[in-house]
């Protein structure tokens, strides 16, 4: 028996090419648009097989001392080489990245989320300041 937070794993992404690297301001004024990005392999490039890829990104925020997240999007990576010869063949590959953005009139994380069909569900964080 276990616990998806278990199984959530972090790690320095400049040595782990598995962390969703989030890009966003520190700080923002209230009600400004925020411009998000978050990549996996920023450092380490991560393998974009159809053996092996990043399925997805899940993007969250949570406003500061409040208990419930709000999901910002999830994005899917769907073209991972294959095609109607076999796996690798297409030369199609959509990369692991994701850009949005959002406003918000309280501080809080924004929480990243990436699946790897092999080696399972990466975390990172990041503080925003609303001034
Ligand atoms: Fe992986």
């Amino acid at each position: 028996m276990g616990s998806i937070k278990e199984l959530l794993q972090t790690a320095d992404w400049k040595t782990e090419k598995h962390i969703p690297v989030i890009d966003a301001p520190a700080k923002i004024k209230k009600g400004e648009v925020a411009g998000v990005s978050v990549a996996v392999g920023k450092e380490i490039a991560h393998p974009n097989t159809t053996e092996h890829h990043i399925v997805w990104i899940a993007v969250y925020f949570l406003p500061s001392g409040e208990k419930f997240p709000y999901q910002l999007g999830k994005f899917e990576f769907s073209a991972h080489g294959a095609s109607i010869q076999g796996p690798n063949t297409s030369t199609i590959f959509t990369q692991a990245t994701a850009a949005f953005s959002f406003k918000t009139e309280k501080s809080g994380t924004i929480l990243a989320v990436s699946y790897c069909n092999i080696h399972g569900l990466w975390e990172s964080v990041k503080d925003i300041t609303v001034e």
